[in-house]
């Protein structure tokens, strides 16, 4: 079974193009491996859908990934991952599947004494999965807050808009905190903007680098590392297939981390 599965894919998958913030980390630590990434814009956002609407979503991602013969998968959207994991998981037992959780561990572990604003959406914040994470850290000074519509804006990608939105709800907290999770995987292409907003001094966890590493470790674990020597490569494949989202993600995979 491992010997067939070597040198294939890893699939990766959100709601939109966001989850090319946890591909680039991946890519830093697991370079020679073949990525087929699978941004779902035609069902876009995940954040107000139900969870039975978002796990036949990741069912039928999965069943497109696991034809394509991908030898592990990675849920690059929090949503997804908060409401259909453990589901996905019960369902798929014979392939690791790796998900992408905001990262208010890392507040606990780095910067437990300071208000805290977790940024996710309604899908994440309202879920069983991501309350369990909270009580078990929660520092107590934590805001969580629901950005409906942001994951959204920062897909369509108008700058203008995009500033609109964060001055809106976020410019509250301006001076009132100083850690920021970033707990969908679309903000942290907006990472420098919400600087602005809330003040250059700002701490951010996003958990994609510590995904990342533990992905590496899972297929180490499973003898699933690829052979190849030289660099993979990145299929992109989007339900819309709009040429515009495909030039966009593969601009985002360029660009360093701010
Ligand atoms: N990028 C996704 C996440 O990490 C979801 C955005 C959405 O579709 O609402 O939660």
């Amino acid at each position: 079974m491992q010997e067939e599965a070597r040198e294939e894919n890893i699939g990766i998958f959100d709601s939109g193009i966001g989850g090319v913030t946890v591909l680039r980390e991946i890519i830093k630590v697991l370079p020679n491996e073949n990525y087929i990434y699978y941004s779902d814009s035609k069902n876009n956002p995940y954040g107000d859908k139900t969870k039975e609407e978002i796990i036949e979503r990741c069912k039928e991602i999965f069943r497109f990934l696991l034809e394509r013969k991908c030898k592990a998968v990675v849920i690059a959207c929090n949503t997804a991952s908060a409401v259909a994991s453990s589901y996905l998981r019960e369902k798929y037992k014979n392939i690791p599947i790796i998900a992408i959780e905001p990262a208010y561990k890392m507040v606990h572990d780095y910067s437990y004494d300071k208000e805290t604003l977790v940024m996710a959406t309604k899908g994440t914040i309202e879920s069983e999965k991501f309350n369990l994470l909270y009580h078990k850290y929660d520092n107590h000074k934590t805001t969580l807050l629901e950005c409906v519509g942001l994951a959204d804006v920062i897909e369509e990608g108008n700058e203008d808009k995009i500033k609109n939105y964060l001055e809106k709800n976020i410019g509250e907290y301006k001076g009132k905190v100083e850690n920021v999770v970033l707990g969908c995987t679309h903000y942290p292409l907006v990472q420098k903007e919400i600087g602005q907003v809330l003040g250059k001094n700002v701490r951010f966890f996003n958990g994609a680098s510590r995904l990342a590493v533990h992905l590496k470790d899972v297929l180490e674990e499973k003898n699933l590392i690829s052979e190849k020597q030289e660099q993979g490569k990145i299929e992109f494949i989007d339900s819309l297939a709009k040429k515009e989202k495909e030039e966009r993600f593969y601009k985002f995979l360029k660009e360093e981390k701010l």
